[in-house]
């Protein structure tokens, strides 16, 4: 199993609706090719979690990277994981408020046998908002 994270500037011109477009095409084509993950979108960026075979999350990443949706795509980590954080979700979509947010991006992610507090803290932050997006994101096949 293999993980990426990263963070991203959302294009100006990016809509909600075309939000809401990624989300569901992630969805089509991450459950085609078994990753699963979380967005998060907080004022104007990104903030992504992968997960899946090396390869599947190396194709989906390359394509993540060559959307116009977005730029200045910056790693997290980049590693293999023993197991998968959010095996329910071919892609969790969130809105954590700034401060949420910036302590996600500005966490340690790199860790060497196991990754580091940044995917601890966004399991956290998933389970405490997983109640509530359970009604409105229903997780995919
Ligand atoms: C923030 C963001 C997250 C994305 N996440 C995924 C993903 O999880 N799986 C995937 O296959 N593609 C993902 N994509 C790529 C989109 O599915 C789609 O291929 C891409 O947005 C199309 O390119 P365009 O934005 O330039 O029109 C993502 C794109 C963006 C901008």
């Amino acid at each position: 199993m293999h993980a990426i994270a990263y963070v991203s500037a959302a294009s100006w011109s990016l809509l909600e609706e075309q939000i809401q477009r990624i989300v569901s095409e992630s969805r089509r084509l991450n459950a085609l090719h078994g990753i699963t993950g979380v967005l998060m979108y907080c004022d104007g960026n990104f903030l992504q979690y992968l997960e899946g075979e090396e390869d599947a999350v190396m194709e989906t990443f390359a394509r993540v990277r060559a959307s116009e949706s977005h730029y200045q795509v910056s790693e997290l980590m980049n590693q293999t994981i023993l197991e998968r954080e959010f095996s329910d979700w071919s892609m969790g979509f969130s809105r954590p408020d700034p401060q949420e947010f910036v302590d996600l991006a500005s966490a340690r992610w790199k860790g060497s046998a196991q990754t580091g507090p940044g995917a601890s803290l966004l399991r956290l932050f998933w389970a405490n908002c997983r109640t509530q997006l359970a009604r409105e994101t229903p997780p995919c096949p």
